[in-house]
């Protein structure tokens, strides 16, 4: 007898899919620090926008805008761009989806670096694209890749999870060099000192990836934004679904996107917690990458295992990612959050110890 199942496209039948973060249901009294959420809430402006939606009979039973044009203008307006030059999705993981649909053809490559973020390699293996996975340093420098037979390059900047971010001169030359389309995932660019956004206005063959997933504190509005010449917009267009964004999260993410002051003290609070975390577990012998993101990748100290120290931080309520893939098993990532957490964090740790 045939089972259903056999009619799963090889590509699907033979992959794994992804694995998310852990997420502890709400109202658990977990410290959450495994995903890169933001420790503030979103601004109040984005419930406010979206109480007033709800509340109006006529609007909700109706389709939203399909393109999202409004919050396309407001992104587009920060961000020093036209709104032909800015496409919204559900999330920055269905942009990259439909950057995928649109440019690789089966058995086309796509590379990446590793590490980097693990949804890449899923989204080939479903396109049916080749991976190229490319190690991130070479004799201490950051490798310079052959760009020969690539057809899509992410690159993530600042890096996760090790939290450097790549200088626009390294991102300029291997658009110039890249014989197809660079996508530079900026999801954590907020926390940065720089970041390549303004390069679109010189590459017809870059796109700048955001999320409101983590400076803006909207996670669970699912809301990333594209860049990019209007030609490469007008491609990617067609190739998301209709009506990718429901009104929710375009009227929030608005209300967020037009809260820049609001935006400005969460990055501020996350710099400063950054430097403060980094700064204590130094002083418990960890080796801590320098961040650009709102995270730290550390290392614990001689005779203490990552593997070991996430199991033990999970009894004392902490979650913080642990990945055993071998270049990142000797340390944790770990989510910057309020003074208050980062110091019972830093307890827990001394207690463990
Ligand atoms: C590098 C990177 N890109 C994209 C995303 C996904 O962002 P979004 O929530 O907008 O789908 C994440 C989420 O953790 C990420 O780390």
């Amino acid at each position: 007898m045939s089972s259903g199942v056999n009619y799963t496209r090889s590509e699907v039948r033979q992959m794994a899919g992804y694995v998310p973060g852990q997420q502890p249901s709400p109202g658990s009294r977990i410290i959450k620090l495994n995903t890169n959420e933001s420790p503030l809430p979103p601004s109040p402006k984005v419930a406010v926008a979206i109480t007033d939606v709800m509340r109006n009979d006529s609007i909700m039973r109706r389709y939203p805008d399909p393109q999202s044009m409004e919050l396309r203008r407001i992104a587009a307006r920060i961000s020093g761009c036209q709104s032909s030059q800015v496409i919204a999705g559900n999330g920055s993981d269905e942009l990259l989806r439909v950057v995928l649909d649109t440019f690789v053809e089966k058995d086309e490559t796509v590379a990446f670096f590793s590490p980097s973020y693990s949804l890449y390699p899923v989204l080939t293996r479903i396109r049916g694209g080749r991976i190229k996975s490319l190690p991130l340093f070479q004799e201490g420098s950051i490798y310079q890749p052959d760009t020969d037979g690539i057809k899509l390059f992410f690159l993530t900047s600042p890096n996760a999870p090790l939290g450097f971010s790549f200088s626009n001169d390294y991102i300029r030359e291997l658009a110039q060099r890249l014989n197809g389309i660079l996508v530079v995932d900026e999801a954590y660019a907020d926390f940065a000192g720089d970041n390549a956004l303004a390069l679109v206005h010189e590459f017809d063959n870059l796109i700048i990836l955001r999320t409101l997933s983590k400076s803006y504190g909207l996670a669970s509005l699912r809301v990333g934004l594209g860049f990019a010449v209007s030609a490469l917009i007008e491609q990617l267009d067609k190739v998301r679904d209709s009506y990718n964004l429901d009104r929710l999260a375009q009227i929030g993410a608005q209300a967020a996107l037009a809260d820049q002051d609001y935006l400005q003290k969460t990055v501020s609070l996350v710099i400063k917690e950054r430097q403060h975390l980094s700064a204590a577990l130094q002083d418990l012998g960890f080796k801590v990458e320098p961040s650009q993101a709102n995270f730290v990748f550390v290392t614990p100290p001689q005779g203490c295992l990552a593997v070991d120290l996430q199991a033990a931080l999970e009894k004392s309520g902490f979650l913080v990612r642990y990945f055993s893939n071998p270049d990142l098993a000797h340390g944790l990532r770990i989510t910057v959050g309020l003074r208050s957490e980062m110091d019972q964090l830093i307890d827990a740790i001394k207690n463990i110890g």
